[in-house]
């Protein structure tokens, strides 16, 4: 069993970014800068936006953290999302989600201007994403391709199953790995709540990717001998030995799967830290394209 290395492939990506930055500096231009929006106070999409902070910080990119009350309502956070699309200041912008319940995710999503969609979670980046056109790739998905390309992972012909079907993971997830890319061209299905006989459709995956949020979810019967895992599940659960008061946990029963598989990744050091380096290279390609429009 290979550790697939999210946090060492990532600290290489941040370097190779850093690089950039210098570069762009060197030719008088300003550095990329990343917005993030934050409603309300949940202690997980805290935890992210500090982190994403951080990673701009690390390669020198500008941010900036903009923090709304949570009771913000619709229209103030639509305001809010006019003003960054016409703020030529900030490349890129992210709206942290979820979002409290009085705001629809799906209008903020709308709202935001394509170039500056460093998430990829609009329909016009969605729509080039399935159609194979320069967009903003939905960062999990983008890094786990990222992490499979930096570790020569095969994937030519091979059945990969992605259990979930999100918009920001799954979905995505699965256009990428069918495309005919490498890594790519697998033979991919989708699985979700519905799907019959779960336990028989993983067995058949020659690469599984669990983005299902349900802890533990993937036991050792459910994993072919040999197969590639990829573990985006990320659930804080209660555990009273460590400071912070959580741990946490995958969707992958990892200590039970780990000598099952050629590949695997570990919760936290595997997906996590490849989705905010892709946001990096994200908000690195919005600054490039806008220099150069
Ligand atoms: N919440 C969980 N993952 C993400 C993400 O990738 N982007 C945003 N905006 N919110 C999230």
């Amino acid at each position: 069993m290979q550790l697939l290395d999210g946090t060492a492939c990532s600290q290489q990506i941040r370097k190779e970014i850093a690089t950039e930055v210098e570069a762009l500096i060197t030719q008088g231009k300003r550095a990329p800068h990343l917005a993030a929006v934050l409603v309300g106070d949940d202690g997980a999409s805290q935890n992210y936006v500090g982190m994403k902070v951080r990673d701009c910080e690390e390669v020198g990119f500008g941010s900036t953290t903009i923090r709304l009350d949570a009771n913000t309502t619709e229209d103030e956070l639509l305001a809010k999302i006019a003003e960054l699309n016409a703020y030529d200041g900030i490349d890129g912008f992210i709206v942290q989600l979820p979002l409290p319940p009085q705001i629809d995710e799906n209008k903020v999503i709308l709202a935001i201007d394509p170039s500056k969609d460093v998430d990829g979670f609009c329909p016009e980046n969605v729509g080039n994403l399935s159609l194979g056109l320069p967009t903003f790739i939905s960062a999990t998905p983008n890094g786990i391709m990222e992490l499979l390309r930096r570790y020569k992972v095969e994937t030519e012909g091979k059945h990969c199953v992605v259990l979930g079907r999100s918009n920001i993971v799954g979905t995505p997830m699965a256009v990428l790995m069918s495309r005919n890319t490498n890594p790519g061209n697998a033979t991919v299905t989708i699985a979700h709540s519905r799907t019959k006989n779960l336990k028989e459709v993983c067995l058949s995956a020659d690469i599984l990717i669990v983005a299902i949020g349900k802890t533990e979810f993937v036991t050792a019967d459910m994993v072919k001998p040999g197969a590639v895992v990829i573990d985006v599940g990320q659930t804080r659960v209660p555990d009273s030995s460590r400071k912070s008061g959580f741990r946490n946990v995958g969707d992958v029963d990892f200590e039970n799967v780990k000598d099952k598989c050629s590949y695997i990744t570990y919760v936290t050091g595997g997906v996590g830290p490849m989705t905010r380096a892709s946001l990096l290279q994200n908000t690195l390609k919005a600054c490039q394209r806008r220099s150069n429009s």
